[in-house]
């Protein structure tokens, strides 16, 4: 693969990752300069032209558009996506709306971010939710498996986990729901945007995706897709409107919802928000989304081949490499007493998530000079 074109945008776009080894995308992206410039031109102009009802309205247009790529990076229909605020929030669409029936259980992991067990929690309780085991970051498809019975109503995951950086084999897990008509339920927040998605040709039902990873987008901004098999199966919990037909007439009160997902939308959104994401999936497509994985998963590879140069480091697993992602966690001696403001006053920038332990996570803005930075600073705590 040509990677010149990842060295030119990181020039470009990403100022601040030639300041410093910026491996910390699993906590936020950096702002690319288009993002930035687009969501401080809508400030700057509100804040000196105000906003007459077109302009108001030319937001729904942007976000319809919108949709449109958002379903060129997830291989859906435009009408199967829909717009929100947290990806938390988005979550519960699902889960609070989807018709269960008295006993119904969901299998999740246990390496999961908490909105996931949360939400289903919420909805079937405690004792129905059932929690696959993980060992040293790992979770094989097997071990969700086994825990499900006849009254299994969905299996509900993030494709990467943020807690060791595993990637499920979603091909697997959806061909196997979709053999036992379970629900497939997908938080994609740490990988979308770095790992190809392709809702068409995996047995996905409903994907969330929060915007402030590797779509370097700002908080608050979501979206959302739900298969068309399953459209008519959610109820929506929360209604206004926005997600009503013919959007603009508020001459008379008919509850008539949208055909399409956006029947689940309520309410204004977050359109600053919208102009930075829209620049975000612009880069993102430009630069292909095949290459942006595998230029990330061979940043990763970097990763584990200089780790094991290391006498006191090592990666956390090793996971199979089908099973690696953008996120990678290594080991550390407690002796060292790292935490993060160590490690940003040493120009590093990454998570330390315990007294052992570093999340490290590589987007298409790092390079092989960002690794080579961090294990020279590991390197020389060894001696
Ligand atoms: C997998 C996952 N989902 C959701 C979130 C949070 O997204 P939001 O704040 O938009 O709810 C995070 C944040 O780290 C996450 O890792």
């Amino acid at each position: 693969m040509n990677t010149e074109k990842f060295k030119k945008i990181r020039e470009k776009e990403y100022p601040l990752a030639n300041t410093c080894a910026y491996l910390d995308t699993a906590t936020t992206g950096i702002f690319s300069k288009s993002s930035r410039d687009a969501m401080v031109d809508f400030i700057e102009k509100r804040y000196s032209e105000g906003m007459d009802i077109d302009d108001f309205l030319g937001n729904w247009r942007h976000a319809d558009n919108l949709r449109g790529t958002v379903a060129k990076v997830l291989n859906c229909e435009e009408d199967e996506v829909f717009f929100s605020g947290s990806g938390s929030d988005m979550l519960n669409v699902f889960s609070s709306g989807i018709k269960l029936k008295e006993d119904a259980n969901i299998v999740t992991t246990a390496l999961s971010f908490p909105s996931t067990p949360y939400n289903w929690i919420n909805r079937v309780g405690d004792e129905n939710v059932r929690i696959a085991a993980s060992e040293n970051g790992m979770l094989p498809s097997e071990k969700l498996f086994e825990l499900v019975d006849e009254n299994t109503a969905a299996i509900a995951l993030c494709m990467v986990e943020n807690t060791s950086g595993w990637y499920h084999d979603i091909n697997t897990i959806g061909e196997f729901c979709k053999a036992r008509g379970i629900y497939l339920v997908i938080d994609t927040t740490q990988c979308i945007g770095a790992m190809k998605i392709d809702v068409k040709n995996t047995h996905i039902d409903f994907l969330v995706a929060t915007s402030y990873k590797w779509m370097s987008g700002t908080f608050g901004i979501s979206f959302a897709y739900v298969s068309k098999r399953v459209l008519n199966e959610i109820n929506p919990t929360f209604v206004g409107w926005t997600g009503n037909k013919d959007r603009q007439n508020h001459s008379r009160y008919k509850l008539d919802l949208e055909d399409g997902a956006n029947r689940f939308e309520t309410g204004s959104l977050n359109w600053v928000g919208l102009r930075g994401l829209d620049q975000s999936m612009q880069i993102y497509l430009e630069l292909g989304m095949d290459d942006v994985q595998d230029y990330i998963l061979g940043l990763t590879d970097y990763i584990y081949e200089k780790v094991a140069e290391l006498r006191d480091v090592s990666v956390v697993g090793p996971f199979p490499r089908m099973n690696r992602s953008g996120i990678v966690y290594i080991n550390f001696p407690m002796e060292w007493k790292l935490n993060d403001k160590i490690l940003r006053q040493n120009g590093i920038r990454a998570h330390v998530a315990n007294e052992t332990k570093i999340r490290l996570s590589v987007h298409f803005y790092n390079n092989e000079s960002d690794v080579d930075k961090l294990i020279s600073f590991l390197k020389s705590l060894q001696e």
